[in-house]
């Protein structure tokens, strides 16, 4: 099946995550986005996303604003929609950042039902008694949580709301009786917010209503997925999720349309090993709890790990350079040790986080997670960073959790039953380096078969395995 096959027919199509996101949502938004699609929209969550996207080789983060706009030049629309929760210095920020490199955005639209981040939520979300070592779910600190929860309790302050003074300075006032410890100052609040309202006046739209008319138009749509399918506050893991439903129901209703009018979903899979970053259960992970207490440390960055564990490196003005595939990386990838083992496997894929730089804990890809994601996002799928631990000696796959005597083959979201079962894998050999493959057919004959029982077990259908970051470094099946 090439990419036209793939293609054939289709108008709507949605890029999700079947983990705990941080799969590589940015690399395939952009190469829909570049080459397909007329619009982008993003339906959910705010500046905890992070995607990376490399174009003609310059990588580039972005937290708000899809992927997609770097194709705004040639007419294609971008849209940030109505289940966003936006923060808007970040927005500008990002904005800034564009106009630095040249980018246009005259196709940028900001939904007027968006909700807004105020800097009571932010402050709330950094509270103390929220962070992960002091036993809170380790948000990423950027007041999302707070600002979907005065959403649902009818209270939040939308996009619209920023053109109207005196609506603004109810709102605050009430936002001051519920953030107690705090001390809001709602017109110090307001002069900051004020300029920002003036810029942003110019892409505030009813985009639900745009959406519509594209969607009649025949306009190819593209839905950019944030997070994951397990951090969903309706599918995830709860109460260690993000406070959206980041399943592709949310992302459809998150720009105002039904789950039913996309007709692609595609949902990534990291392969064959998969990443979690904050806490909460993951049963694979390398190294267990010891690896959740040592990620949910300060201090344990990329240079911390490259010095700890003697990995050649250099300090360039972008960041470290270092060989992926290093012969202490691979060492530490073959460790008996399984915590070694994570660190290897972090180093190798640079699995540090676009937003906070935390470092990501590690396991091998679960099966059972992802029959899970299945059934809630669809059969489809791409499996992304297959190359990163090329060289390791042998991989596993999760097929079943075993719990006392008997063997579970479906995700649970509880959490005591995620920690108490372990899980049941199955190995295959290792393969070198694959990043030059472009055929399907030429991939290792042990990654194949890892593909073939990971369809059978999950009931999905794998359509895309990318091979590197690059556009170009992507197999279509
Ligand atoms: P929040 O979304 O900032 O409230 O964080 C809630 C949980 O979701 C924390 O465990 C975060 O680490 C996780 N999380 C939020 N956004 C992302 C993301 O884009 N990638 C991975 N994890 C995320």
């Amino acid at each position: 099946m090439g990419l036209n096959n793939l293609l054939e027919g289709v108008q709507t199509l949605a890029i999700v995550c079947n983990q705990w996101g941080d799969t590589g949502k940015g690399k395939f938004s952009d190469y829909f986005a570049s080459q397909w699609a007329d619009v982008t929209a993003r339906g959910t969550g705010g500046n905890n996303a992070g995607h990376t996207v490399v174009v003609n080789g310059k990588e580039k983060i972005f937290h708000l604003i899809p992927a997609g706009i770097s194709n705004d030049s040639s007419g294609k629309i971008t849209i940030l929609g109505n289940g966003m929760v936006i923060d808007i210095p970040v927005l500008f920020q990002e904005i800034d950042e564009l106009d630095a490199e040249g980018v246009s955005y005259n196709n940028l639209m900001v939904s007027k039902d968006a909700s807004v981040i105020m800097p009571y939520h932010v402050n709330q979300d950094k509270a103390k008694h929220q962070s992960q070592k002091e036993g809170g779910i380790g948000s990423t600190g950027r007041g999302i949580g707070p600002c979907y929860t005065d959403k649902v309790a009818r209270r939040g302050i939308l996009i619209e709301d920023l053109f109207d003074r005196d609506k603004l300075s109810r709102k605050i006032n009430v936002a001051k009786g519920i953030y107690l410890e705090q001390m809001i100052n709602s017109d110090e609040i307001i002069d900051r917010l004020m300029p920002f309202a003036e810029r942003i006046k110019p892409f505030v739209r009813d985009t639900i209503s745009e959406m519509h008319m594209f969607m009649r138009e025949g306009k190819k749509i593209l839905l950019e997925g944030a997070q994951g399918l397990l951090l969903s506050i309706e599918h995830g893991t709860y109460p260690y999720v993000t406070s959206s439903d980041c399943s592709l129901n949310g992302t459809a209703s998150g720009v105002g349309i039904s789950a039913k009018m996309v007709d692609l979903p595609l949902g990534i899979v990291k392969f064959p090993f998969m990443t979690r970053v904050g806490a909460g259960p993951f049963p694979t992970e390398l190294g267990d709890i010891k690896s959740e207490a040592y990620c949910a440390e300060e201090g344990h960055t990329k240079i911390d790990e490259l010095v700890r564990y003697n990995i050649p490196h250099q300090v360039t003005e972008k960041g470290f350079r270092y060989k992926n595939n290093d012969k202490k990386i691979l060492e530490m990838i073959n460790s008996d040790d399984e915590f070694i083992q994570g660190i290897g496997i972090r180093l190798a894929a640079g699995e540090y986080g676009a937003t906070t730089g935390r470092p990501r804990r590690i396991g091998w890809t679960d099966a059972v997670v992802a029959k899970y994601a299945v059934g809630i996002n669809g059969p489809f799928m791409i499996l992304t960073k297959s190359d990163s631990i090329s060289g390791a000696d042998q991989f596993k796959l999760c097929y079943g959790y075993e719990d006392k005597d008997r063997i579970i083959g479906n995700f649970s979201r509880d959490e005591r039953t995620l920690r108490e079962i372990s899980p049941e894998y199955k190995p295959y050999k290792g393969y070198e380096d694959i990043s030059g493959v472009r055929s399907y057919d030429r991939l290792p004959i042990s990654l194949r078969q890892a593909i073939g029982d990971f369809e059978d077990f999950t009931h999905g259908k794998v359509v895309v395995v990318s091979v590197g970051a690059d556009r170009e470094e992507t197999i279509v099946r």
